[in-house]
């Protein structure tokens, strides 16, 4: 396939990770942001993020990635632009179309005058937005000579590379013959099926996937707070349901619930699409309400050990999960603020993560290993499943208070460490 020369408005972790794996696949891509601060990052060969293997790959194929705050140097250099912008959640759970708009908007007037640029939507974006808001803006300046098409993004953040390169499909939605063509050329190298649908459904396509996805935790969650309760090992119960294939293993890990800046935003604007269509999705909202109190039952397993007033507490893992620095959403966030109203000795650890959770809470203790947070600590809440928690010993724990030791993810080993306990197994 010839290098497609590619726009990437928005270098968030979707707008990055889909820019530097096109390079990667032999494109030519352009980074369009507003953030003066990220173009300038990227043009210094810095990695405004992080996200696994993501950096060593920009540095390869540093040579065939430019940057610019000016979306029409960008467009007059380029055939396609892809929509990576943020949709996140509006006061009441609906989407916030605002930086769609915008970018629409700078589209339109970049490529006034151009034949047959492409703008494909990449933004998880609820049915019906392409078409009567990207396109409908595009139209009122640049007129109708652009082409149109929506292909949602399924990659997860810490696994984000890997995940574009090896996905389990690609779904285009357009109704152009051409920007299908092109599409296919394009993610041919990726070698997954590749799905062409209406614009519509590969909106909802999404939708519907993380929605299923976020059932699966509710379901599991709930389940394991009455495994718990009942003496059963919840992990062992997933198991053997797991291995019947039409249910399968994946997102059957009970814990603290879903976090991060896809599944609780999307559930919501999911929930506010159907009420404004008519109809009410009374599962997927029942999903919502599970999660919003899954991540406070630590501290309920916590209360039941010791009054935490005035006490020492470590946090060990910020971010709403491992391999990212990304805190959005995070069920920690839900679980210090609360922890916050008994004690203001918190000694917080992660990774990765430290630097975004310290913008929203500067007045943590924060320290440079697990085994400095938890010293002379009253009690110890795991969160995140990262992998140097898991390497965590008896040793590592040795200078804490008293042995109160919760997970919220199953990561500790009972070959290594004593006494822990799970927060719903
Ligand atoms: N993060 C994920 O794991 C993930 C996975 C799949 C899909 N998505 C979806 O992808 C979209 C982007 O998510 P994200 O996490 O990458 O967002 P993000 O918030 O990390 O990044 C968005 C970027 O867009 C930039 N931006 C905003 N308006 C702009 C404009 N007019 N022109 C140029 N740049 C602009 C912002 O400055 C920011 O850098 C969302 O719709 C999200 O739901 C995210």
């Amino acid at each position: 396939m010839a290098p497609r020369r590619i726009s990437i408005i928005g270098t968030g972790y979707v707008g990055l990770v889909t820019g530097i794996c096109f390079a990667e696949l032999g494109n030519n891509v352009f980074f369009v942001d507003i953030s003066e601060q990220r173009i300038e990052d990227i043009k210094n060969g810095k990695m405004p993020i992080y996200e696994k293997g993501l950096e060593e790959l920009f540095r390869k194929n540093r040579k065939k990635i430019s940057a610019t705050t000016d979306i029409k140097e960008a467009a007059e250099s380029t055939d396609i632009s892809f929509i990576c912008v943020g949709t996140p959640s509006g006061k009441n759970g609906e989407i916030n179309l605002e930086y769609i708009r915008k970018a629409a908007e700078d589209i339109g007037n970049a490529i006034k005058g151009k034949q047959d640029h492409m703008v494909i939507v990449k933004s998880t974006v609820v049915p019906g937005t392409t078409e009567n808001v990207v396109a409908k803006t595009i139209k009122e300046t640049a007129g109708n000579r652009f082409r149109i098409g929506m292909n949602p993004e399924f990659l997860r953040e810490g696994n984000a590379v890997h995940d574009f390169l090896n996905p389990d499909r690609v779904v285009i939605g357009t109704k152009d013959e051409k920007v299908w063509k092109e599409l296919e050329a394009l993610y041919e190298p990726v070698n997954a099926p590749i799905l062409r649908t209406d614009i519509k459904t590969a909106e909802m396509i999404k939708y519907a996937s993380n929605a299923l996805l976020a059932t699966k935790i509710s379901f599991i969650n709930e389940l394991g707070n009455l495994c718990k309760k009942a003496g059963i090992d919840t992990y062992r119960v997933a198991e053997g349901m797991g291995l019947d294939k039409r249910i399968g293993r994946h997102f059957l890990n009970s814990g603290i619930g879903y976090g991060g800046s896809c599944f609780p935003k999307d559930v919501l604007a999911l929930i506010r699409f159907s009420q404004d269509s008519g109809t009410d999705l009374e599962i997927i909202k029942k999903v919502h309400e599970v999660n919003e109190k899954q991540p406070l039952k630590i501290l309920d397993v916590l209360r039941e050990k010791t009054d935490p007033s005035g006490k020492t507490i470590a946090v060990l893992g910020l971010a709403f999960k491992p391999d990212t620095d990304d805190v959005r959403e995070s069920p920690a966030i839900k679980i210090v603020k609360e922890l916050m109203k008994y004690t203001k000795n918190i000694r917080a650890y992660d990774p990765k993560g430290m630097e975004n959770f310290r913008k929203i809470f500067p007045e943590l203790i924060y320290c440079k290993s697990a085994r400095e947070a938890v010293s002379e600590a009253d009690a110890c809440l795991l969160l995140t499943e990262w992998e140097e928690f898991k390497n965590l010993t008896e040793y590592d724990f040795s200078g804490m208070k008293s042995k109160i030791i919760i997970e919220g993810r199953k990561i500790l080993s009972r070959e290594r460490v004593k006494d822990f306990e799970g927060v719903c197994w």
